[in-house]
């Protein structure tokens, strides 16, 4: 297939992945389309070593590195690791409350501070982090694109960018934020709908891809949210996008390291069960409706903190539900798709029949319009 976004990556098809798991980018990126690697949770040495597996594994292809680099944010800085003065009692004590609660055990103390730590250690959302990983990544060179979430990037680092034979994207989810983007100079934008998994708006899918296309042009737009088989690539491309960018769809395949106990938990939920929730990260965010999500809904529950301190206080709970195998307090940003997810693929089953059926589609719009018909 030949797309815009194909001919500027050199790419086969305009099928780009989302995802955090390094077997995931490198198997869409060997199956002709691109791979993005999710780097918002790992710090410059974990870096390094991810993209040097997907150099070793990716036969030359090109990949990409999606940061998140939110406009807005607390001021974690250099203070990060002191956890006691970052997190407020309120919201510490109600989720140690809300697992004591439901019989999990409580972590040994020392084990719980490392393990809390540990996580702060891979939050990296400051401008400062997100460029450090940048340059982390150009030096492999295998990475052809870099995508920004959440936030403008600074127009001198896309013209660096540029300067050094990187393309740029960025996720936007309603058009004043494409302006911006456009302004700053990136190369394609990913227009997500809101029944996307992760951080997302309030637009759909359906309203939102024809009007950012129409805003964009000539910048070519990748569609997301809400596409996880061919007929939805169609309708995509019906509407204008040069691509598609899916995310919740490789949560479900063999390659994805997600934990085993949510992708049961993603395998038997309905649509109606990916909620939007400041619960997990503090921003809305669309994922699994959980006994976690639902607490914080309910009256009394203390006010959700501003990122990344809300992963940050969340960290006792997944680690105490997980060790305890209580799956239905357990949550992972997902969309709306999941409720079309039933069993453990594959990525090449994903892309193969996302292409056949998308071929199907493609067919049988073109016999209503043929006068033989
Ligand atoms: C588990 C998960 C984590 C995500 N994390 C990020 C992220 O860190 N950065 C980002 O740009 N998008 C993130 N997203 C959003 C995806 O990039 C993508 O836009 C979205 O998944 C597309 O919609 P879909 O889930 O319906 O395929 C995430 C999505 C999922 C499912």
């Amino acid at each position: 297939m030949k797309t815009r976004c194909t001919q500027m990556l050199g790419i086969e098809l305009p099928i780009f992945a989302f995802s955090h798991c390094r077997d995931v980018v490198a198997e869409v990126s060997r199956a002709g389309g691109m791979g993005v690697l999710g780097v918002a949770g790992f710090d410059a040495e974990q870096l390094d070593k991810e993209l040097a597996w997907i150099d070793a594994h990716v036969d030359g292809k090109p990949y990409g590195v999606d940061l998140l680099i939110p406009n807005t944010y607390a001021a974690v800085g250099s203070q990060k690791l002191d956890l006691d003065t970052l997190l407020p009692a309120a919201q510490r004590d109600f989720v140690a409350r809300l697992c004591d609660e439901a019989g999990m055990p409580k972590l040994p103390q020392d084990e719980a501070e490392t393990l809390l730590r540990e996580d702060a250690r891979h939050i990296n959302m400051t401008p400062e982090e997100g460029h450090a990983l940048i340059e982390r990544a150009l030096q492999h060179p295998g990475v052809k694109l870099v995508v920004n979430a959440l936030g403008t990037p600074p127009k001198a680092k896309v013209a660096e960018l540029h300067a050094r034979g990187i393309k740029v994207g960025s996720l936007v989810g309603k058009a004043e934020h494409a302006r911006a983007q456009i302004e700053a100079g990136v190369d394609l934008l990913v227009a997500q709908g809101m029944e996307a998994g992760g951080h997302t708006g309030q637009i759909t899918s359906m309203v939102l891809w024809p009007q950012i296309v129409d805003l964009a042009a000539p910048v070519p737009v990748l569609a997301a949210g809400g596409i996880g088989r061919g007929r939805q690539m169609a309708a995509a491309l019906a509407l204008g996008a040069d691509g598609i960018w899916c995310g919740s769809i490789w949560l479900g395949t063999r390659e994805s390291e997600l934990d085993p106990l949510l992708k049961q938990r993603l395998f038997a939920a309905t649509s109606d069960e990916a909620v939007q929730t400041r619960a997990l990260t503090g921003k809305p965010c669309r994922a699994l409706k959980s006994r976690y999500t639902e607490a914080w809904e309910q009256p009394g529950a203390p006010r959700t903190l501003p990122m990344p301190l809300q992963s940050l206080v969340g960290t006792e709970a997944r680690l105490r539900a997980r060790r305890a195998g209580a799956a239905e307090w357990l949550s992972w940003p997902v969309g709306q798709i999941v409720g079309d997810l039933k069993h453990e693929t594959s990525v090449r089953e994903v892309v193969r029949d996302m292409i056949g059926e998308f071929l199907d589609s493609v067919e049988k719009l073109n016999m209503l319009v043929n006068d033989d018909a």
